[in-house]
């Protein structure tokens, strides 16, 4: 166990484990009085009448927060922090370039929100309407956010490194008539052409997109295209200051995240304004234990939630200062997170395993180089995060000083669920130990029952509703209904297999279900395997995950190839399929390893059998289990051999 530090617990929200217990037994006892509370942390238009609310009848279920409640997002993000505190820094961006920082006031971000949201409505955007971006990480993202959110629109945040089918599919689905780009990203001094992507999803949707407003990042000149295409800063130059803040519903849609599931299809995660809003600001104060002087810095994407959650809305509804980091941890080199830190005198870092990952193994050099005296708290999520890591980034990098928060939770989940409190919670390397104040997770057995006590394992369900849950998958109830609220009546099923120890701490174990978590990020096997069935060499395509140093897990595919493509040249149809893959969906979700195999192992009902593709692409060749009872066990031989020999 790792103790707490005086030091941060003197000054801590929740300073005791004590002080957490009772206020976790508090919001388990009376969750409306704890949560009417929470809501207080907002400006409301109009107070909420009710807290909490749940309909369920056959088949369905349905849920919702602070009704009656009226508010704005971006009013509370921004406009209620003017008066108190107008010329703190809201947004440092930290732009690609080495040493280039810009800082933006609260002031000036209700401004620069205004204009951006005066140009939405120009364009003929209503409450409701869905405004689909995609951008790099630059101030304009967070100002279009924010204008939608001003005016009622809803936004779908698309991460840039989307391919323009992905882009096209989520335009389609979200049916979003104004697309927000750039002409170009950047990212490690390398250029992202946005633009040629957008145009590409956009002429694939027909004239679904009416308007496509552009963000300059670069010089690059880029196409426009006369009564479609339009540059934001022409558009902003020409409006107003200020803009009416839309009295949105507490239950009216902020914004759609798409994130993958055991389909082919991504799930348009749909978030409301009055709960989300309420359970990012409580999360983020309590878990990265902020205060008024801190500089925070979550060096995630928006493109993903912990960018939506933890550097625009949680943080700025707390009248926070949040770094938006538009670079990679690797450029110029393994130090740039630590000079960023150094530069902007850093108190609060929050990032992913994986990047801990890639840049522990370039030695502690890079860290040690740099001062880091400013941190106080380190914060990561996306996947388990292995004890050694934990121990690296708690000793190099937080000097044995700093807190760690290794904080567990869902794009659906809307806010951190489980984590430690920087000032009260012992910590396991390796646990996200326990549920924050009104969380109550559950492990159930495979049958549907709660396995209670401690030192057991389950399926990680949530009992009971928080605010900042996800209230449908856009377009498809059905849908959210099924795949989180059937196989476990009663319960919000995670999808996370997990082990409550002796001690109560929660430790996550793996997925259940199809879905990887590569680099931190969610990405359904059945989504890679559509994209190499697409192309004309594939017949059929099974894909699994892999161990992988960095990225936690890798991508292994095995494909089988169509006639006339099996006598081709081996290293030439691997290149092509792997750039298929980056072709359909992204660069994320490009094969770590690719085989041509001549057949799949499938049991005599022809399902095929994953198990044994998992263990071989872990390279457990001994431990594959019976295979006897395959249609066809000589092909798993022949996979192990050519495994074996790196084919
Ligand atoms: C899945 C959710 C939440 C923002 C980033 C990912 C895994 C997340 C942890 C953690 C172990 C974790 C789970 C979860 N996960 N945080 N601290 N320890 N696993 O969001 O794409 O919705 O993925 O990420 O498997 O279900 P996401």
């Amino acid at each position: 166990m790792e103790p707490v530090k005086d030091a941060i617990a003197k000054r801590a929200h929740v300073g005791t484990i004590g002080q957490y217990r009772a206020l976790y037994a508090q919001s388990v006892e009376d969750p409306a009085g704890f949560w009417a509370k929470q809501a207080k942390r907002l400006d409301w238009f109009v107070d909420p009448l009710v807290v909490r609310e749940e309909e369920e009848a056959e088949g369905t279920v349905d849920f919702s927060w602070f009704g009656g409640g009226k508010l704005n997002a971006a009013w509370n993000c921004v406009d209620r922090h003017v008066a108190e505190r107008g010329d703190k820094t809201a947004i440092i961006w930290a732009k690609d370039e080495v040493g280039e920082y810009e800082h933006i006031s609260y002031r000036r971000l209700k401004q620069e929100v205004c204009r951006v949201a005066n140009v939405l409505r120009a364009h003929g955007v209503r409450k409701g309407d869905r405004v689909c971006i995609y951008l790099p990480m630059i101030p304009e993202l967070a100002f279009t956010m924010l204008a939608c959110a001003r005016i009622g629109a809803i936004h779908s945040i698309v991460f840039a490194g989307f391919s323009a089918e992905s882009l096209k599919d989520r335009i389609e689905d979200a049916g979003a008539k104004v697309l927000v780009t750039a002409n170009e990203g950047l990212r490690g001094g390398k250029t992202i052409p946005l633009k040629a992507t957008s145009d590409k999803a956009v002429d694939a949707v027909g004239d679904l997109v009416e308007t496509m407003i552009v963000v300059r990042r670069t010089e690059t000149e880029v196409p426009m295209k006369a009564g479609r295409d339009v540059w934001l800063h022409e558009e902003a130059a020409r409006q107003r200051l200020s803009c009416p803040a839309e009295w949105m519903d507490a239950e009216d849609p902020l914004y759609i995240l798409y994130t993958s599931g055991s389909t082919g299809k991504p799930k348009g995660v749909l978030h409301t304004t009055g709960g989300y809003l309420t359970y990012a600001a409580f999360t983020h104060e309590l878990v990265f234990d902020v205060h008024e002087d801190d500089i925070y810095a979550c060096v995630a994407d928006i493109g993903w939630v912990t960018g939506h959650s933890y550097i625009i809305y949680g943080p700025l509804a707390n009248g926070a200062t949040t770094v938006m980091f538009e670079s990679t941890p690797l450029y110029p080199d393994a130090s740039r997170y630590w000079r960023l830190v150094d530069d902007l005198g850093v108190t609060i870092f929050y990032t992913a395993p994986t990047a801990i990952r890639a840049i522990e193994r370039l030695g502690d050099e890079w860290v040690t180089k740099t001062s880091r005296k400013s941190l106080r708290i380190l914060g990561t999520v996306g996947e388990p995060i292995n004890p050694g890591v934990w121990q690296w980034y708690h000793d190099v990098v937080g000097n044995g000083k700093c807190a760690i928060v290794d904080t567990w939770w869902q794009t659906e989940t809307g806010g951190i669920m489980i984590s430690p409190l920087p000032g009260a919670t012992p910590c396991k390397p390796g646990s996200a130990t326990l549920p924050l104040p009104g969380i109550q997770p559950v492990l159930v057995d495979d049958e549907g029952n709660e396995v209670e006590g401690n030192d057991v394992r389950g399926n990680l369900c949530i009992k009971g509703s928080w605010p900042g849950q996800a209230r449908t998958i856009w377009g498809d109830h059905a849908r959210f209904v099924d795949v989180y609220f059937t196989r476990f009546p009663g319960y919000y099923l995670t999808g996370d297999a997990c082990r409550r120890d002796e001690d109560g701490y929660y430790w996550i174990t793996g997925r259940i279900d199809d879905v990887l978590n590569v680099s931190g990020h969610r990405l359904g096997t059945a989504e890679v395997e559509s994209a190499l069935v697409a192309h004309q060499a594939v017949a059929e395509a099974a894909v699994v995950g892999m161990p992988h140093d960095v990225k936690g897990t890798g991508i292994h595919a095995y494909c089988i190839c169509t006639p006339a493509w099996e006598e081709k040249d081996r290293a030439e149809v691997i290149d092509v399929l792997k750039k298929q893959v980056r072709e359909v969906i992204g660069a994320i979700a490009t094969p770590d390893r690719l085989m041509v195999v001549p057949g799949l192992p499938k049991t005599r009902s022809g399902k095929i059998m994953r198990r044994i593709l998992r263990k071989i692409a872990a390279a457990e060749y001994d431990d594959l289990g019976d295979i006897t009872t395959l249609a066809d066990p000589s092909v798993v031989e022949k996979i192990v051999d050519d495994h074996k020999a790196g084919k």
